[in-house]
């Protein structure tokens, strides 16, 4: 595996390279979700890149980015194992100039679920993403459907600026007790992980509803809101795969979508019917 730490390095190797590329943007503290993405990109593509880049842009001033998890070491093992060729694992001074161009999220559905209060935090996702497939210029990108509206956004960026990259949506990797495996999770002590159960079994328990036929949007809210009693709620919501508002379940078409905080962490989770 080769690591290249500068943007002008990656563009002047992967010049010489005639491949087909698959890539894979992280910011590190790689998991089995994330290794889920690199395993995708290997059997698809001939050559894998992973980046491992803590985008600032991306958190608000409030926000954890100084104590977000780095795990280099580990993190250059998992991606050795996993058959990566090359790990891109730049600077912020090398991916951001002092007078920046950047791109701004859609007025609408950049600013609703996770942007309502988190207001800068799609804008520095589009950025960033735009930098790093710009730098890469993969045959196809793997984001996971765990964070759905980035997934949303990110596809819309790419259908509306006219890229030609494909976007390859991966399902999400679960603890076998249901916790979406995040980053984060490594913030929760023992008894914040236990409650952090509450929002698996909340999407289970729309699951269950939808199964028994019943479909009412603000029925099935109404119950998941009960059962993510007591820990504070961002928001529940239930959309179509356009992220549009819904008033009764289309199964294959929906989206159940869950952001709460547990102790002092922020942790999102979503299930696709
Ligand atoms: P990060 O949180 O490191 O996630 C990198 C990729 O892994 C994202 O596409 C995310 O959806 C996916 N992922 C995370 N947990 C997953 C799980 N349990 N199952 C499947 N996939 C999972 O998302 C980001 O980084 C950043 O916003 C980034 C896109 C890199 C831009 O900075």
């Amino acid at each position: 595996m080769k690591i290249i730490s500068t943007p002008l390095e990656l563009k002047r190797y992967l010049k010489t390279i005639n491949k087909t590329i698959g890539f894979v943007p992280t910011m590190g503290a790689l998991h089995e979700g994330h290794i889920s993405l690199i395993k995708e990109a290997r059997k698809q593509n001939e050559l894998v890149v992973v980046s491992i880049f803590v985008n600032p842009t991306q958190f608000s001033k409030d926000e954890d980015l100084d104590k977000y998890p780095k795990k280099d070491g580990a993190d250059k093992k998992i991606c050795e194992i996993s058959g990566v060729d090359i790990l891109f694992f730049p600077n912020a001074k090398d991916i951001y100039g002092s007078d920046e161009v950047s791109l701004m999220a859609p007025k609408v559905r950049g600013f609703v679920l996770e942007g309502l209060t988190r207001p800068s935090h799609f804008n520095g996702v589009l950025t960033v993403v735009m930098k790093l497939l710009n730098i890469v210029n993969p045959t196809k990108v793997y984001f996971g459907k765990k964070d759905a509206q980035q997934l949303n956004l990110i596809s819309l960026m790419v259908k509306q600026l006219f890229m030609s990259v494909e976007i390859v949506a991966v399902d999400t990797v679960r603890e076998s007790d249901g916790l979406a495996l995040s980053s984060r999770n490594i913030y929760l002590s023992k008894d914040e992980r236990k409650e952090a159960l509450k929002i698996s079994s909340a999407l289970y328990l729309a699951r269950n509803l939808i199964t028994r036929n019943i479909l009412e949007v603000e029925v099935i809210k109404e119950q998941m809101l009960n059962s993510l009693q007591p820990l504070e709620i961002f928001y529940v919501e239930i959309l179509n795969h356009d992220f549009e508002i819904i008033k009764k379940v289309e199964v294959g078409r929906s989206l159940v979508l869950v952001e709460v905080r547990v102790g002092e962490t922020r942790l999102l989770d979503n299930i696709w019917l």
